[in-house]
């Protein structure tokens, strides 16, 4: 085994690439409590690039008074669009929940968006302020211009496994609302666990149920929260479902600032270091970017939650009042 790579036993049962959509530039600095200066995102978006990463999510065209940290999506998107004639087939995806956002990120020269509805109506009211119906109805031309625009669309939907409000979320309430979300038209579904509170037979149990609906797993992603630890085997679960597209946050940055509890994602170094030793290729460079994140966790006065990032990077290149 060579120091910093794991050691390679491939499964079989397990598919061969995965696609990594990178999500710390939005979800992970969606939550930061301090200003995030735009050109510190915009090399943190260029760095993750250079790292292999080829779906990179920049931002949120959301109001600026609900998340102040993205606040500046006007001015980081256009200086991150050049990266996509430098690195062939990246993409970088922003969220956008109406019309308005629309308008922004495509006058900004956005490629591809992603709206976000809630399998429960607590988190409706509190992320969106409105109804799962009436968000549905914010989204459907949303979903409709993109797709006429030639932007590909994106569906995320939150808090799939547990609401901090509500309790735990059955899996057809999630297949319900799922399902809806693909009616409009997006072209692929992102599974969320917002709070981190997944198991893996609970991930299991939603996946078929998505099968049994019809859905074809191909249209569906992964996005779990690592609240309690079980990012990592919910994932490895939800591969052997026959999920190729998971969600992860560079340095394990992330959560929401609407549900109370949610952590950071699950962090993308962890993840590569599992999909690597499983012979599952990605075409991330994982030393490039434990730096990426080491080097952000400078930037932001803390040490990197990601376990795979402190192993890589050890402690020396951290600040030292963060341990
Ligand atoms: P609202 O207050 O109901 O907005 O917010 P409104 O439609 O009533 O409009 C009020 C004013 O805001 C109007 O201005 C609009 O033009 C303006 P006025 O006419 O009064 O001058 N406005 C906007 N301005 C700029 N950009 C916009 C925009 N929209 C309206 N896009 C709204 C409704 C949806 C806008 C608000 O609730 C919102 O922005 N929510 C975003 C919350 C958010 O970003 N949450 C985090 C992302 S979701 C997440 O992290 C979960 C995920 O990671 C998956 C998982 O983990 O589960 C994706
Ligand atoms: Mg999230």
């Amino acid at each position: 085994m060579e120091l910093g790579l794991p050691a390679v036993v491939r499964d079989p049962a397990l598919p061969a690439r995965v696609r990594i959509h990178e999500v710390g530039a939005r979800d992970g600095l969606q939550n930061e409590s301090s200003l995030v200066p735009v050109e510190v995102k915009a090399e943190f978006i260029a760095r993750l690039a250079a790292a292999g990463l080829r779906t990179v999510e920049a931002t949120s065209f959301v109001h600026p008074k609900w998340v102040p940290q993205l606040a500046d999506a006007e001015e980081l998107l256009p200086r991150v669009t050049g990266l996509r004639e430098q690195y062939q087939g990246l993409r970088l995806p922003v969220l956008v929940p109406n019309e308005r956002g629309l308008e922004r990120a495509l006058a900004r020269g956005a490629d591809e968006i992603a709206v976000f509805a809630s399998a429960t109506e607590t988190f409706a009211q509190r992320n969106l302020n409105r109804s799962m119906a009436e968000a549905l109805e914010m989204f459907r031309p949303v979903v409709t211009r993109a797709v006429e625009a030639g932007v590909g669309a994106r569906g995320y939907l939150s808090m799939c496994f547990g609401d901090p409000w509500e309790g735990p979320v059955g899996a057809d309430q999630v297949v319900t609302a799922g399902l809806r979300l693909l009616e409009l038209g997006c072209a692929e579904l992102s599974l969320g666990d917002t709070i981190g509170v997944a198991t893996p037979g609970q991930v299991a149990g939603l996946l078929e149920a998505f099968d049994r609906a019809g859905v074809p797993v191909e249209r569906l992603a992964v996005h779990f929260h690592d609240t309690y630890g079980q990012a990592l085997s919910n994932t490895l679960t939800a591969l052997r479902h026959g999920i190729t597209v998971v969600d992860a946050s560079a340095g394990g940055l992330g959560g929401c600032p609407y549900a109370k509890s949610a952590t950071g994602n699950l962090a993308t170094e962890d993840l590569v270091w599992m999909l690597h030793g499983l012979g599952i290729e990605t075409g991330v460079d994982l030393t490039a970017l434990a730096a990426t994140s080491a080097w952000l966790a400078g930037r932001l006065g803390r040490p990197s939650p990601s376990r795979a990032v402190q192993a890589l990077v050890g402690a020396a290149t951290l600040p030292s009042s963060t341990g």
